[in-house]
């Protein structure tokens, strides 16, 4: 150790102007100057913790954290403490020595509390090791570019591929009978996040990133006390809310569910593969025993452990593999679905089914283009070769002349999707739009579509995409399921119907009473379209840029009415926000954002 940071001093006099950024954030000379002295001698100098508690970045790496800080200063600090790790570990940096220099960091910045940051670094140090150690001249702009993308931290020009479609589009679809609309429905649940760990009455106030866990104390008044059936409060789905959900989804008729992902509880730095694999089986033979229909499941990012992490085939190393997921899906799936699809689901969590003549399904895995995924730092180039198979059976569909619904869990177009993916992905979209009927994603927890439009032709729509919202109310929001309606000849969307129950009213009631779903609102009746086709949803994007009040509602919709969501209100710039958010499908691409935001603004 002693000789490593000897010839460490040595070396770095040589090296430092290398890893000196040439701008540094007004009045961070300090951390600077501590951050470079902690990396290179392994023992933090004493004005370094005082200089970092003036820098607090608390939750940094929970969602939504790009519009609360000021993100040169994250990328600025990322850049400098990868660069000085990756300078190190050249010098023969041990994972025991970096393990405590990030949770020094982590702890000092305040980020997470010392359980929390210590178990995250522990389940992530060996991939990150893995990475700088393997990937050729590996550099912090892409690390930090593709983690903290939706920061804008620059990545260069490092990642940059595109995927092989065929030429023309694909021919015009029958349109749905007016006259005799023959439909069925599907139930959309997604992000149940079923957490064991929920212990009612347990403490909401608790700073970690879930709470009314039992481990984290009493709650100390009412107030802070978590409630029968969950709570708002970055709390997960106890197993009596999952039966009740389902319980209540019975009353009502469907052919098929689509469940988008999500099922492992936000404890993220305690996941192992035993109690994953405990949970997620728990729920999929749940499912096979409760609905009598087919059951058609996705992986969230939740589902491997450690979450977030999908390693590809050229990632050597056996201890990083996630087989063992893909073999726990490709059984239980087939079970659900009715048929074999294990070949494909083992390969990368993909799968193809055909329900019913004209119809097919296509679940993919877009957990991979998730930033933090860290595996794309390591390879990003269409991982699993996933996109160039939904191409690929998307054209044999429309050589079939089906119609097909995907399922995805992660959006595209926002910060946390890496961009490329997102362009690729939406070139398939456009080129097989006459093909694609529906499309499903779930994730972000809140009530959401999006609009897809021709990049040639940029006031053409060409798909739409719903968000199944979540069962969890993490954070703010009622839990909720949808319902559509499907055209039976066609198999587009005519509509569909949101269903949830105010979690005030319910934990107020006693336990023994069931929630009260209600109906909070159908998209064809409260935007005044007639169906849920791109051309009609477009038209939705019109009206709210001239009645701004559409927008108080779709931001109710978004958190299901939720108390705590709803309660702040939506400004004109949270307004704008979502507006933008619909007709962003390429992240980092403003087109269609600017072109609605000029016709709000009129
Ligand atoms: C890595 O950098 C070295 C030295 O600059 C260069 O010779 C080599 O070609 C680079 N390797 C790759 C894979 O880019
Ligand atoms: C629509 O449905 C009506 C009633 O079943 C039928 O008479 C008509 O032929 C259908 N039209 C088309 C275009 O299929
Ligand atoms: C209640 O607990 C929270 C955190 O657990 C703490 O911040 C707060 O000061 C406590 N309030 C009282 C009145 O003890
Ligand atoms: C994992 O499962 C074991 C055995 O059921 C249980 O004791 C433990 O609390 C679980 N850990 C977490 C984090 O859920
Ligand atoms: C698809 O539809 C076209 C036009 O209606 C028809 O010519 C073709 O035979 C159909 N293909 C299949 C596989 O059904
Ligand atoms: C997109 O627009 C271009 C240019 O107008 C047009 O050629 C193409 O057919 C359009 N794509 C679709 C899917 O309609
Ligand atoms: C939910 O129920 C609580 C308790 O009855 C009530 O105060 C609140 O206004 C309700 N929220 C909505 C959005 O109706
Ligand atoms: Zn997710
Ligand atoms: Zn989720």
């Amino acid at each position: 150790m002693a000789s490593r940071r000897s010839l460490g001093v040595v070396l770095w006099v040589v090296l430092l102007p290398l890893a000196l950024p040439t701008e540094v954030p007004v009045g961070q000379e300090l951390v600077t100057k501590g951050l470079q002295d902690y990396f290179h001698t392994g023992v933090a100098p004493e004005y370094l913790a005082d200089a970092l508690h003036q820098n607090q970045f608390p939750f940094l790496f929970r969602d939504g954290m790009e519009n609360v800080y000021d993100n040169p200063t994250v990328c600025y600090y990322c850049n400098l403490a990868v660069d000085l790790v990756i300078g190190e570990r050249l010098l023969g940096l041990t994972a025991e020595t970096l393990a405590k220099e990030a949770e020094y960091l982590c702890v000092h910045l305040g980020i997470e509390s010392r359980r929390v940051c210590t178990g995250v670094i522990d389940l992530n140090l060996d991939v990150f090791l893995y990475i700088i150690d393997n990937y050729p001249n590996i550099t912090s702009n892409r690390i930090c570019g593709s983690v903290l993308q939706g920061l804008g931290c620059p990545a260069g020009d490092a990642f940059e591929w595109s995927i092989d479609l065929p030429s023309g589009n694909s021919p015009e679809r029958p349109k749905p009978n007016d006259t005799n609309p023959e439909t069925f429905n599907v139930l959309q649940l997604s992000d149940i996040h079923y957490d064991p760990n929920y212990v009612p009455n347990g403490n909401a106030d608790c700073g970690e990133p879930i709470c009314c866990q039992g481990d984290q104390g009493e709650p100390n008044s009412t107030e802070t006390t978590c409630g029968y059936w969950t709570d708002y409060r970055d709390a997960d789905v106890p197993w009596h809310l999952v039966e009740e959900t389902i319980r209540q989804t019975k009353t009502q008729e469907f052919d098929y569910v689509y469940y988008t992902g999500d099922i492992i509880s936000h404890r993220v730095w305690e996941t192992s593969v035993a109690n994953n694999t405990w949970t997620i089986a728990q729920l999929y033979s749940y499912f096979k025993d409760t609905f009598d229909v087919p059951v058609y499941p996705i992986f969230g990012n939740h589902e491997p452990h450690p979450l977030d992490l999908w390693p590809t085939e050229s990632v050597l190393d056996e201890q990083f593999s996630v087989q063992w997921l893909f073999e726990l899906a490709a059984q239980s799936w087939s079970e659900l679905v009715g048929e074999d699809i294990s070949e494909t689901v083992l390969k990368g969590g993909y799968y193809t089914v055909s329900p019913r003549p004209g119809f097919r399904i296509i679940a993919i895995n877009s957990n991979l283009c998730y930033c933090y995924n860290w595996w794309l730092i390591f390879d990003d180039v269409d991982p699993y070769g996933q996109l160039q198979w939904l191409a690929d059976t998307l054209k044999q569909a429309e050589d079939n002349n089906e119609s097909v619904h995907i399922l995805s869990h992660i959006p595209t177009g926002t910060g946390e999707s890496l961009s490329v993916w997102g362009r690729e992905y939406s070139r398939i979209i456009e080129r097989f739009s006459n093909t694609i009927t529906g499309q499903f994603n779930g994730h972000t927890h809140k009530d959401q579509f999006h609009v897809y439009y021709n990049s040639s032709n940029p006031s053409q729509p060409v798909g739409t995409v719903f968000n199944g919202a979540s069962l969890t109310p993490y954070s703010l929001s009622n839990p909720s399921y949808k319902l559509y309606q499907v055209d039976s000849t066609t198999f587009s969307l005519r509509d569909y119907e949101e269903w949830t129950f105010n979690l005030t009213l319910a934990n107020s009631q006693p336990s023994t009473e069931s929630p009260q779903w209600y109906k909070l609102y159908s998209f064809v009746e409260a935007y005044g379209v007639d169906s849920l086709d791109p051309v009609e949803v477009d038209k939705v994007l019109y009206k709210m840029a001239q009645d701004h009040t559409l927008l108080d509602d779709y931001f109710t919709f978004k958190f299901r009415n939720g108390d705590p969501g709803v309660s702040p209100g939506c400004d004109d710039a949270c307004k704008k926000d979502n507006l933008c958010q619909i007709a962003t499908t390429v992240y980092g691409d403003a087109t269609h954002c600017n072109r609605f935001l000029t016709l709000y603004d009129q």
